[in-house]
């Protein structure tokens, strides 16, 4: 079920839910990969839709940007509004005082029922990552989840509008999500790849799935991957 939270305050929405060219992936050397992607830039474009979010830090992070306008971003988190942690439901409150949106209980590879037929400049999701390590049709559930999310984020895009996944930067991840792959499949042209450093967003804590731990510190490598059609 999806809630939105249209009060002017995060209490106001508990109280109304309680009372109702760069080189293709396949030839990735992070080595040789030196140039960051540009998100406030990317956000300073216009609409930005920000999915999986966990504890809403990233998308925080984001709005407190240089430039950007946080009206411009809706933030949506996986998880419904009662399974939101204390840091979630935090950094939510504050990304609602400066304006920007908050939606819970959507589905990145469901987009078009929670989001209408909206259209995004940007659409973003920092670290997918599924609970499960089950293959589904033989296949890496991660890749699953990303070939769907790409497949879904196509009717939201604007023209020109890009899709950016970040992930942890080594081969275990790049064999789990083989995203030159899930582009293909979702009919994305080879995409380009960055590097990304968490450093750079003072209030993101990158959280882990299922939990309220912060994943950044056991990796040391990230790479930022933008899809086009
Ligand atoms: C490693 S956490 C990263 C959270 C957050 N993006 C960050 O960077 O801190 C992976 C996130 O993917 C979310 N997720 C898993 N499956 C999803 C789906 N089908 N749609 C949206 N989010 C999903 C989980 O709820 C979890 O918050």
């Amino acid at each position: 079920m999806t809630h939105e939270f249209r009060g002017a305050s995060l209490h106001d929405a508990v109280q109304q839910a309680v009372g109702r060219n760069a080189p293709i992936f396949e030839q990735k050397k992070l080595n040789n990969v030196t140039q960051k992607f540009d998100f406030a830039a990317r956000a300073r474009l216009g609409s930005a839709l920000i999915v999986g979010e966990g504890d809403i830090s990233f998308a925080l992070a984001l709005a407190r940007l240089k430039g950007v306008t946080p009206s411009c971003l809706l933030a949506t988190a996986y998880e419904n509004e009662v399974d939101l942690g204390n840091t979630a439901y935090d950094n939510a409150a504050k990304l609602l005082k400066l304006g920007a949106q908050v939606k819970t209980g959507v589905d990145a590879t469901c987009l078009s029922k929670p989001i209408g037929q909206r259209r995004f400049r940007t659409i973003i999701f920092q670290f997918p990552n599924v609970t499960s390590r089950e293959a589904l049709y033989g296949q890496n559930p991660n890749h699953v989840l990303v070939t769907r999310f790409l497949k879904s984020s196509r009717a939201h895009l604007k023209s020109g509008g890009l899709v950016v996944i970040s992930t942890v930067d080594n081969p275990f991840c790049e064999g789990a999500f083989k995203m030159d792959d899930a582009a293909k499949k979702a009919g994305f042209e080879a995409p380009d790849i960055y590097t990304f450093n968490p450093k750079d967003y003072p209030a993101y804590s990158h959280q882990n799935t299922a939990d309220e731990e912060s994943a950044i510190n056991e990796h040391t490598a990230f790479a930022t991957i933008g899809f086009s059609t």
